[in-house]
């Protein structure tokens, strides 16, 4: 039997680099840059994939500017939303499974606990908004698909927080980090592996699953674990949301239940400091 065909829109992306170097080269891995595919492009879409006839399409582009997508709602509409839609369609016809990454942020924040698969989405910003539109495109059009909501993402190729932290501990003696806001970070890699496990399992559909590292921490907390393992000497100072008004309201807790995950995938989550240790030492930070 030859092997999976897979095609990953969104390429270049920090997840969709992930997602490059573990599919490659156990399956057959196309994958297209926004200038390759743009996917708000419908005939463009259709062309692709129709040509390609990948067995999985995995959809990780997305317009992620989370404050920008305020200001600009209908392209975040338009990418996260109903070209969504566009590819459900296509790969309808060609009968791929379509894996589609999703949000904490679809929810308002608002929960006492983590959330589960089954709580009532209720995002409070454009770009929530514009991704729950997204997985109901999805839903809509596709009856062969996985929806994966993740939070809090960093790896490689990608402007991300533990990246910024980095480099502005390297800057000043005290950095202002936000103690308000709890969730679990995501090492790219694991989540990459998790996808690869539904692109294996083909028996698997319809169904919406949440995915993070292990362990509930604010971004204060986050923080300081960063510093500390690059060994840059900096004051990290607690401090509420409100100290840093931005354009796009976040949830103040927006931790994941990963049970469903766990029970179906038998994947062991390790915890987001042994993660974070990983990526730290992959990017040649630790020695
Ligand atoms: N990062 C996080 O913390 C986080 C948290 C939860 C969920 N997610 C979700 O995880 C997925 C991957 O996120 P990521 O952090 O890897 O994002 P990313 O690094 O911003 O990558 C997204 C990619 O999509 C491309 N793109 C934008 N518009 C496009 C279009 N119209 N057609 C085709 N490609 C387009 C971007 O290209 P350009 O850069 O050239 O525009 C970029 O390469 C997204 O669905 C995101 O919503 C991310």
């Amino acid at each position: 039997m030859s092997p999976t065909k897979i095609l990953i829109t969104g390429a270049g992306g920090m997840l969709a680099t992930a997602l490059e170097s573990i599919l490659n080269p156990s399956f057959r891995v196309t994958a297209l840059t926004e200038k390759q595919l743009d996917i708000t492009d419908k005939d463009a879409v259709m062309k692709s994939i129709g040509e390609a006839k990948p067995d999985v399409l995995i959809n990780a582009a997305a317009y992620t500017a989370v404050d920008r997508c305020e200001q600009e709602q209908d392209t975040a509409n338009r990418v996260n939303g109903t070209a969504v839609g566009y590819l459900a369609q296509a790969a309808q016809v060609t009968g791929a499974k379509v894996i589609h990454i999703s949000t904490d942020y679809v929810f308002d924040g608002a929960k006492d606990g983590p959330y589960t698969e089954e709580d009532k989405p209720n995002p409070v910003s454009a770009y929530g908004r514009s991704k729950l539109l997204g997985e109901r495109e999805l839903i809509r059009f596709s009856d062969n698909y996985i929806i994966l909501r993740t939070q809090w993402m960093y790896g490689e190729q990608g402007k991300n927080f533990v990246d910024t932290i980095i480099q502005l501990a390297q800057q000043k003696d005290e950095l202002k980090v936000v103690d308000d806001q709890y969730g679990s970070p995501t090492y790219t890699k694991d989540l990459a592996s998790v996808v690869r496990w539904f692109a294996e399992h083909g028996e698997m559909k319809n169904r919406v699953f949440n995915f993070s590292n292990e362990g509930i921490v604010s971004w204060f907390g986050f923080a300081r674990e960063i510093v500390k393992l690059a060994g840059v000497k900096t004051n990290i100072i607690p401090v509420d949301s409100a100290a840093f008004p931005r354009p796009a309201r976040r949830p103040h807790n927006s931790a994941l239940d990963k049970t469903a995950v766990k029970r179906i995938t038998k994947i062991d989550i390790r915890p987001w400091y042994d993660a974070l240790y990983e990526y730290m030492k992959d990017t040649g930070r630790i020695r």
